[in-house]
């Protein structure tokens, strides 16, 4: 009789499971400085914010008040989830009374919302898009949550939230969650990007993998191509070339986060460019566009709006809007070919009266 092989316990597995979020931010300053205290403190905040909007979706269907839409529009002229409302709340609520952040804006409210109490100390500002892909909430599908972090200048109170209106470069960390089969984080301080993934059993973010890089290509294209009737030219010629070649694969949740994790693990590329009416696009620069600009340049891959790299803009208004093209360095660069092929032969055609 054969003997069933021993299953294959890692060496490293309890220092795995050791490996929570806030020992792995330490971990990434050179000692135990008041900054590297300040920001494992936000990012543990971060993690129960996400663990606060997971238990609540896990629950969603089962609990009143939940799903479903709330009546109201918010200052991007769409209509608020009561998830989006709870979310957006979290994250004010984890961080009232913390000393940590003086101010959050995020993309379901007009102005910053500022924390007084907190502001001699916690000089840093939070940027965040509380649920990403509110489409996918009442059919239980893959949403996300997406965060920036930035220090705090200028005045408390800046009601124009001016200091906020700097380019993506600025950003101290970003990350997003992605909630799933399981919930997990994605985060980078500048150096590398690292997941985890949320043992429900322990209560933790235990990390899944450090210095993630995205390959220099993949297969996936990932777009709502119903848009295409209402696209500029250059981007109907890159959708028909891939779908005239070998080797491309579509793949749209609904959700940025869930798109951006599937490319981010296995490459490609994922396009929300403008339309001729709207050139700037849907998504939101200081809480969509730039946060995971950051963390996919981090893993060595690119994000334009087609012309421009993403952390160089400097965005006029808090709830700006910008193309994104994300991903893979080479599929990106493909994408750009086909814009600034297309921008050349507008610009050498005649202009007629
Ligand atoms: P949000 O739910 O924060 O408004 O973001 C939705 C975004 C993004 O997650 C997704 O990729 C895109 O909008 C989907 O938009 P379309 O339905 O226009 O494809
Ligand atoms: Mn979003
Ligand atoms: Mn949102």
């Amino acid at each position: 009789m054969v003997k069933p092989e021993q299953p294959v316990i890692p060496e490293h597995s309890l220092d795995r499971d050791c490996t929570t979020l806030s020992r792995h931010v330490l971990q990434q300053f050179a000692g135990f400085t008041a900054e590297a205290q300040d920001i494992s403190a936000i990012m543990n905040r971060i993690a129960l914010a996400a663990k606060l909007i997971s238990r609540r979706l896990s629950r969603a269907g089962l609990m009143a008040g939940t799903l479903g839409f709330t009546g109201e529009t918010n200052v991007q002229g769409e209509s608020v989830k009561k998830m989006d409302v709870y979310a957006n709340e979290v994250f004010i609520s984890v961080f009232k009374q913390s000393g940590l952040i003086c101010r959050l804006a995020s993309e379901e409210m007009d102005k910053p919302y500022y924390i007084p109490e907190n502001c001699p100390i916690g000089r840093y500002t939070l940027l965040y898009d509380p649920i990403d892909g509110s489409s996918n909430v009442d059919i239980n599908l893959n949403i996300g949550s997406i965060f920036s972090l930035r220090q705090l200048e200028g005045d408390d109170i800046d009601e124009e939230a001016r200091d906020m209106l700097q380019s993506g470069d600025k950003q101290i960390a970003a990350g997003y969650i992605l909630y799933g089969p399981s919930t997990v984080l994605v985060y980078s301080l500048g150096s590398g990007v690292h997941s985890f993934i949320l043992d429900p059993s322990l209560g933790e973010f235990i990390l899944a993998e450090e210095n993630i890089k995205i390959p220099a290509h993949g297969p996936v294209y990932s777009v709502n191509e119903g848009n295409y009737w209402q696209w500029e030219e250059s981007i109907r010629e890159y959708i028909r070339y891939v779908h005239r070649h070998e080797g491309y694969t579509a793949r749209y949740s609904g959700a940025l986060v869930g798109d951006f994790h599937r490319i981010l693990l296995q490459g490609g590329v994922f396009l929300y460019p403008g339309t001729v009416k709207k050139p700037e696009g849907k998504l939101r620069l200081l809480y969509e566009s730039a946060p995971l600009a950051f963390l996919i340049e981090q893993a060595q891959g690119k994000a334009s709006t087609g012309t421009q790299r993403i952390l160089d803009i400097v965005p006029e208004k808090l709830h700006a809007r910008t193309p994104l093209i994300i991903g893979s360095r080479e599929d990106v660069q493909l994408v750009e070919s086909f814009i600034q092929d297309w921008l050349r032969r507008k610009s050498e055609q005649p202009v007629t009266a």
